[in-house]
């Protein structure tokens, strides 16, 4: 699919300028694209308890979750899994890429998977390259005991 990447980086650059970073200062914004189409965006939320941190991948994956796919949304009863995120990116409030974090890597992988595209200054990557031999699910099913 074809992937409007000033697009996204305008939609993170908007989502981060509401970004609540008081203690930081540093703005975050999110966007992503799902396979179907639609742009689901997160900011950072700091907290005065500093580890409570929300990053703002954290808030564009809660809400790829929240917002159901339009076709579905008349729906009733448990939602499927809504169509995984196919490009992501991440913006500083200086409006220039920003790389994520481990914790959101990891977090972005079982959004996107290895292929999800990554936006980074020098052109998007995909996850893989930012999280080589990651850890994910299929590890889980293969070691778990019981
Ligand atoms: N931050 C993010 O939102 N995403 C990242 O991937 C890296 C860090 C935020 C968390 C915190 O509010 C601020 O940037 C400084 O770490």
């Amino acid at each position: 699919m074809k992937i409007d990447w000033p697009q996204l980086r305008a939609a993170a650059v908007d989502v981060a300028g509401r970004a609540y970073a008081p203690y930081s200062r540093l703005r975050v914004g999110a966007a992503g694209l799902t396979g179907d189409g639609r742009v689901v965006t997160g900011c950072n939320v700091e907290n005065a308890s500093f580890g409570l941190t929300l990053c703002a991948e954290c808030g564009l994956v809660s809400a790829l979750h929240a917002t159901p796919p339009a076709a579905e949304g008349a729906q009733q009863g448990s939602a499927p899994a809504p169509p995984g995120l196919v490009a992501v990116a991440v913006v500083a409030g200086d409006g220039a890429p920003l790389l994520p974090c481990g914790r959101c890597r990891q977090l972005l992988l079982e959004a996107g998977g290895p292929e999800l595209l990554v936006d980074t200054v020098e052109g998007p990557l995909p996850l893989s390259d930012l999280l080589p031999a990651a850890f994910g699910g299929a590890d889980l099913s293969a070691r778990r005991e019981g």
